[in-house]
């Protein structure tokens, strides 16, 4: 079915951190064409509740299946994948791919000490999915968590780099470092914009781990087992966003790369109005 095969991956976050995992898919799966929503019309998803975030996940994920005809959702985001990831698998007519478990299986490869660490935001770190998934690796590891609530708003402003940024990198890291960690998971898609910050107050014995590209490995695994892979051609990228288009756009390519020449606007479709118009 060569239509199926060109059809596009759908990817999406609550705004600039899932251009991480774009940038690994990009890079990974070349020939992939590819649809990514930035939801910076409603973000930050990190201090919102659970309830609220599922909604929009699944606003989000229907609306790439029905409007774009994505063949495959890669959720782009931690705290979007740790409350609505099971459902969306569930109910999805296609595969779906989360940033947890293969962020999960990534950070267990690389420690030596056995002390690992993981951050996110408040809505990724309450919600024990990252306990759960270390626990399924079935690795025997001490595992220290630390939410990082302002990281994101950071990234979103972009200011990666300076003093405030430092000092609150400083406070936030300090129960993971004081830990003793090897190792630590960036687990909200946006913290790899302030790895440097990040590396710096966590010293140069700790190895930083990304879920990016274990989750685009994860993508072409899938797409191979369900004979999905496109096998020709040069991908094509769009790109939306439900806030300001410029600044998506702007920032956007600073952050992502030349892939990024312009930003549409996605406007949240009531959920049930989505998931009928896949039904029809
Ligand atoms: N990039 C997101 C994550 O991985 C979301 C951050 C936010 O909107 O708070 O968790």
């Amino acid at each position: 079915m060569p239509k199926r095969l060109d059809a596009p991956i759908g990817m999406f976050d609550s705004g600039f951190g899932g251009l991480t995992v774009a940038r690994a898919v990009i890079d990974l799966l070349p020939k992939e064409n590819l649809v990514y929503i930035g939801d910076t019309g409603r973000y930050p998803y990190g201090n919102k509740p659970a309830d609220e975030v599922r909604g929009y996940a699944h606003e989000l994920a229907w609306s790439l299946v029905r409007d774009f005809d994505a063949k495959l959702i890669v959720v782009a985001c931690n705290t979007a994948a740790s409350v609505a990831l099971d459902e969306l698998a569930r109910e999805l007519p296609v595969p779906v791919i989360g940033v947890v478990e293969p962020g999960a299986r990534a950070l267990v490869r690389v420690t030596h000490n056995n002390k690992v660490g993981v951050i996110g935001t408040v809505g990724t770190i309450s919600s024990g999915a990252y306990v759960h998934a270390i626990r399924e690796t079935g690795a025997s590891v001490e595992l220290f968590s630390a939410a990082c609530p302002g990281f994101v708003e950071f990234v979103e402003r972009d200011q990666t780099s300076g003093d405030e940024v430092t000092v609150l990198a400083e406070r936030l890291l300090a129960p993971v470092r004081n830990a003793g960690v090897d190792s630590l998971l960036l687990g909200c898609t946006h913290y790899p914009y302030l790895s440097r910050v990040i590396g710096e107050v966590m010293g140069p014995n700790v190895v930083l781990v990304s879920s990016a590209d274990e989750t685009a490995f994860a993508v072409k695994t899938a797409l191979e087992d369900e004979g999905l892979a496109r096998q020709e051609g040069q991908g094509s990228h769009r790109f939306l966003s439900s806030g300001d288009i410029a600044w998506f756009a702007d920032l956007g390519r600073r952050l992502l790369g030349p892939e990024l020449d312009h930003a549409e606007p996605w406007v949240a479709p009531k959920l049930n109005e989505a998931r009928k118009g896949n039904e029809s």
